[in-house]
C-alpha cells in the first residue's frame, strides 16, 4: 500500500469523524435516545436523556405492569434532583437500572421513591455532600448501589431500610470524603458481597460496622488513613479479597486477621509496616479451599527483616500437610528495606509459588531450600547479592523464571542452578560478569531465554552438552569487541541471538561460532566496518540479519554466501554509497531488504530484474536520482523486475515518486507531471468519496473505511516489524 495514501485516509477520517460527531450531538440535546433490545426474548431498553425524561414510548406488550422481565435502563444527564415530577408516574415504576448526572450537594434523592423496581443505581459525580433521609429504604429490588466519585462524608443514616434488601450485593462509597463509619452503618446489608470503601479518609476502623457482612466476598479499604485493622474484618468469614494498599498501618497481629477464611488477595502493599511478626504467614494457610491461590502483597513497606517462623505452629502445620489442599502462595515483599532473611522465614508458608524480593538490600540469599521447593517465579532483581548460595536453591526443581537483574554477581551461578531443570527465563542483565567459561545449567524442554546483557561480557563459551535447551541468548550492551570469542557452535537449540550495542569492528569467516539452526542474528548498534566474504557461511539457516547502525560502507561480493533462508535484512543506518545487487544474488530468499538512511547514490538493480521473489526495499533518507527511482518503480510495475523500491515514512513535500523521496538532477529540474500524477489523483478520489460519505451517512462506507484503514494498519505493522 502506499503510505501516501495511508496519511491521507487517516486525516479524511478523523475528518469524517469529527462532522459526524457534530451531527450527532447537535441532534441530541433535549430528548431521549431509546435503543431496544429485544434479541433475549425480553423487553429491555437502553434510554439516554438529558435534562428531563419525556416522550417515551414503550412496545404495548412491554407496558403491562405484571410484567416483571421489562429492563428499563435510563442514563439521564444534566438533571436536577427532581426531575421526576415531569415524567408519568407509571414509566418511572418501571425503570430498573438508574444513571443520573447532576449537581446536588445537598439532597434527599427523591426520584427513588418513585421507582419501586429499582435494581442498579449510578450516582456518580454528582457533587452530593450530604445525603438525607435515608433515600434506598423502600426499595426493596436493589442489588447494587455506586455512589463513587462525590463528596459524601457522613453515610451513618444513609442504608437504613424498610426491609432488608436482601438482594443488595455491591456497594461503592470510592472517591468520597468518608472519615468515619459508625459501628451501624452496614447492618441491613448482610447479602452484599463488595463493599467498596477505597479512597476515602478512613482513620479509624472497628468490628462493629462490618460485623454483619458474613457474606462479603471483597472489601476494598485501599487509599484512605487507616492505621490499625483493629480486628474489623474479624466477622467476615466468608472474605476472599481484603485491598488494604495506600494506608499507614504499621502492624498486622493475630487480632486483626484472627478468623478470615478463604482469602485469596491479602493487600497490604504501601503501608508502613516496619516489622514483619513470624505469625502473620502461618495464619492464611489454615483455612483454604482447596486449589486456590493466595496472593499476600506487602510490597513497598519499611520491611527490614524476615524473622524465622515460629516453632509454635509446628503442630497446626503438620495437620494441615496432612489434608493436602492444593493452595498455592504467590509472596510479594518488593520494594522494602529487607537486608535480612532468616533460615526459616518461609517455613510457614504452604507452596510458596511466587517469591518477589526485587527492590531490597539484601546482600545474600541464605534460606532453607525446602521451603522454596515449589517456587517458580523468583525474583532477587535490584538488590546487593555478589553471589548465591547453592544451598538455598538445591530443592527449587520447580523453578522457571529468575530474575537476578541489577546484582553484583561476577560470575554466572550455574553451579547454584544445577537442580534446576524447568528454567524458562533467566535474568541476569546488569551485573558484572566479564567472561563465562561453560554454563552448566539446563533450560525447560520447551526452551529457555537467557538474558545477559550490561554485564561488560567480553567471552563466551558454551561446550557440547552445557546450556541444554538454550534457546534466546541476548548479549546486547556488553563489551564485546571479537566476535570469536563468543563461541555456541555447539548450542543446537539456539534459534535467536542478539548481539547489538558492542563493540565488533570486522568479522570474517572465522568470526562467527555459533550454531547452524540459527534463525535470528541482531548485530546492529556495533562498530563493523568491514565484512569479509563467507562470514555467515555457518549460519545457513538465518532468515533475519541485523546489521543497521554499523559503519559499513561496501558489501563486496560473496558476504551473504550461504545465506540462502535469508528473508529479511537490515542494512539501515550505515554509510553505504554505491551498491550492486549482483551482491545479493546469494540470498535466494530474501523478501525485505532495509537501506534506510544510508547515503546511497548509486543502486544498480539489473541481477534483479530475474529474481524469483518480490522483494521490498526501504529506501528512506538515501541520495537516489528520481530518474532512477521513476526506472525502477516502472521496471517492477511492468514486471520486468521483482525489486519493489519503497520507504517506510512515505513523503509529501519535496521530491518523491509514490511517496519515495528522490534527488532531482540540477539540470533536469522541470515539472515532472506523472510523478506528481499518481498522488494527486488519489487524494482527489479519495476526499471525493469521504465527502459522499459524509453526505449520506451510509453505514456501508463507514465499514469501509474502517477495513481499509485497519488493514492498512496491519500490513504496515507488520512491515515496520521487520523493516525498523
Ligand atoms: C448484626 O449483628 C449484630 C451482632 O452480631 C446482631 O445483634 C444484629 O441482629 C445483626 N443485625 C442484622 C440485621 O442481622
Ligand atoms: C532461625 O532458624 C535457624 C535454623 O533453625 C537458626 O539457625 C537461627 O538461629 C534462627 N534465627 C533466630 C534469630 O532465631
Ligand atoms: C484437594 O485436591 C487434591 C487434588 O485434586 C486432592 O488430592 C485432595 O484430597 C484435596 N484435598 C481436600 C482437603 O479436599
Ligand atoms: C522483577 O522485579 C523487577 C523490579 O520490581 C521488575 O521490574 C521485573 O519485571 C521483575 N521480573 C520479572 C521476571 O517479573
Ligand atoms: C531482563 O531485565 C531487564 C530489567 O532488569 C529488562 O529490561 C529485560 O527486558 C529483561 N529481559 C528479558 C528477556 O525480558
Ligand atoms: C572491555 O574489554 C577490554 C578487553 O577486551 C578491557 O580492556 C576493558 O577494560 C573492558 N571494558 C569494560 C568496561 O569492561
Ligand atoms: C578474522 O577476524 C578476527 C577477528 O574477529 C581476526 O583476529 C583474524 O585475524 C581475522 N582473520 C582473517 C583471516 O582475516
Amino acid at each position: 500500500m502506499d503510505h501516501t495514501y495511508n496519511l491521507l485516509l487517516h486525516f479524511l477520517f478523523s475528518v469524517l469523524i469529527t462532522l459526524l460527531t457534530l451531527i450527532a450531538s447537535s441532534s441530541v440535546s433535549c430528548y431521549c435516545r431509546v435503543d431496544k433490545n429485544h434479541e433475549t426474548g425480553h423487553c429491555s431498553y437502553q434510554i439516554q436523556c438529558t435534562e428531563i425524561i419525556k416522550e417515551i414510548e414503550l412496545d404495548r406488550k412491554c407496558l403491562g405492569s405484571a410484567n416483571l422481565d421489562v429492563e428499563i435502563d435510563v442514563t439521564l444527564r444534566n438533571a436536577i434532583d427532581t426531575f421526576h415530577l415531569d415524567v408519568d408516574t407509571d414509566f418511572l415504576s418501571k425503570i430498573t437500572t438508574l444513571t443520573v448526572l447532576g449537581n446536588w450537594p445537598h439532597t434527599a434523592l427523591p426520584f427513588l421513591d418513585s421507582m419501586p423496581r429499582l435494581r442498579n443505581v449510578f450516582l456518580n459525580y454528582c457533587q452530593m455532600q450530604k445525603i438525607n433521609n435515608s433515600p434506598f429504604r423502600n426499595l426493596i429490588n436493589l442489588e447494587s448501589i455506586d455512589l463513587s466519585h462525590n463528596s459524601i462524608s457522613e453515610i451513618d443514616e444513609l442504608f437504613q431500610f424498610e426491609i432488608l434488601p436482601f438482594k443488595m450485593r455491591k456497594l461503592s462509597l470510592a472517591y468520597n470524603f468518608i472519615d468515619d463509619v459508625p459501628g451501624d452503618t452496614f447492618e441491613a446489608l448482610t447479602h452484599l458481597k463488595e463493599l467498596d470503601l477505597s479512597h476515602n479518609f478512613i482513620e479509624e476502623l472497628s468490628e462493629e460496622p462490618f460485623c454483619n457482612l458474613t457474606n462479603l466476598v471483597t472489601l476494598r479499604l485501599n487509599h484512605n488513613k487507616i492505621k490499625y485493622l483493629n480486628g474489623a474484618v474479624d466477622k467476615l468469614v466468608n472474605l476472599h479479597h481484603l485491598y488494604l494498599s495506600n494506608n499507614q498501618i504499621e502492624n498486622i497481629d493475630m487480632k486483626s486477621l484472627k478468623t478470615i477464611k478463604h482469602l485469596h488477595t491479602f493487600d497490604i502493599s504501601k503501608n508502613k509496616i516496619e516489622n514483619l511478626k513470624p505469625d502473620i504467614f502461618s495464619r492464611h494457610w489454615e483455612h483454604f479451599n482447596n486449589l486456590s491461590i493466595c496472593r499476600i502483597i506487602l510490597s513497598e513497606n519499611y520491611i527490614h527483616s524476615l524473622p524465622n517462623a515460629s516453632d509454635f505452629f509446628d503442630r497446626l502445620r503438620r495437620d494441615s500437610s496432612k489434608n493436602q489442599v492444593q493452595v498455592l502462595t504467590q509472596l510479594d515483599l518488593s520494594k522494602n528495606l529487607i537486608t535480612n532473611i532468616e533460615y526459616n522465614a518461609f517455613q510457614d508458608i504452604i507452596k510458596l509459588d511466587t517469591l518477589d524480593l526485587s527492590n531490597n538490600k539484601l546482600l545474600s540469599f541464605y534460606v532453607n531450600s525446602e521451603h522454596l521447593m515449589y517456587v517458580k517465579y523468583l525474583n532477587l532483581s535490584c538488590n546487593g547479592l555478589q553471589n548465591l548460595y547453592y544451598e538455598s536453591f538445591a530443592l527449587m526443581n520447580n523453578l522457571q523464571n529468575l530474575d537476578l537483574s541489577h546484582n553484583y554477581l561476577d560470575y554466572f551461578p550455574d553451579e547454584t542452578l544445577s537442580y534446576s531443570y524447568k528454567l524458562k527465563y533467566v535474568n541476569v542483565t546488569y551485573n558484572d560478569i566479564a567472561k563465562i567459561h561453560n554454563l552448566r545449567i539446563t533450560f525447560h524442554s520447551e526452551g529457555g531465554v537467557l538474558d545477559l546483557s550490561n554485564n561488560g561480557l567480553s567471552a563466551l563459551n558454551i561446550p557440547d552438552n552445557e546450556a541444554l535447551g538454550l534457546r534466546e541468548l541476548i548479549l546486547n550492551s556488553n563489551n564485546i569487541t571479537d566476535a570469536y570469542l563468543i563461541r555456541l557452535t555447539d548450542q543446537r537449540d539456539l534459534t535467536r541471538l542478539e548481539m547489538s550495542k558492542n563493540y565488533i569492528q570486522e568479522l570474517n569467516e572465522s568470526s562467527l561460532r555459533l550454531p547452524a539452526k540459527l534463525g535470528y542474528l541482531d548485530l546492529s548498534f556495533n562498530d563493523i566496518q568491514l565484512i569479509r566474504p563467507s562470514t555467515f557461511y555457518r549460519v545457513s539457516h538465518l532468515q533475519t540479519l541485523r546489521l543497521s547502525h554499523n559503519r559499513i560502507q561496501s558489501i563486496g561480493y560473496g558476504v551473504f554466501r550461504g545465506l540462502t533462508a535469508l528473508l529479511n535484512l537490515d542494512l539501515s543506518y550505515n554509510h553505504i554509497g554505491i551498491l550492486d545487487s549482483k551482491v545479493l544474488m546469494d540470498l535466494k530468499s530474501l523478501s525485505v531488504l532495509s537501506l534506510r538512511y544510508n547515503v546511497l547514490h548509486t543502486f544498480d538493480y539489473n541481477s534483479w530484474l530475474v529474481h524469483k521473489n518480490d522483494l521490498k526495499v526501504y529506501l528512506d533518507g538515501n541520495d537516489l536520482s528520481c530518474d532512477w527511482l521513476a526506472k525502477a518503480l516502472n521496471d517492477f510495475k511492468n514486471g520486468y523486475s521483482k525489486m519493489y523500491p519503497t520507504v517506510f515514512d512515505s513523503k509529501i513535500s519535496g521530491h518523491s515518486i509514490d511517496g519515495v523521496p528522490c534527488k532531482q538532477e540540477i539540470e533536469k529540474i522541470a515539472y515532472k507531471p506523472e510523478s506528481n500524477y499518481v498522488m494527486d489523483d488519489r487524494l482527489l478520489i479519495t476526499s471525493q468519496k469521504i465527502l459522499e460519505a459524509v453526505k449520506e451517512q451510509t453505514s456501508y462506507l463507514r465499514k469501509y473505511l474502517w477495513r481499509s484503514i485497519l488493514h492498512d494498519a496491519a500490513l504496515q505493522s507488520s512491515a515496520k516489524n521487520i523493516a525498523n
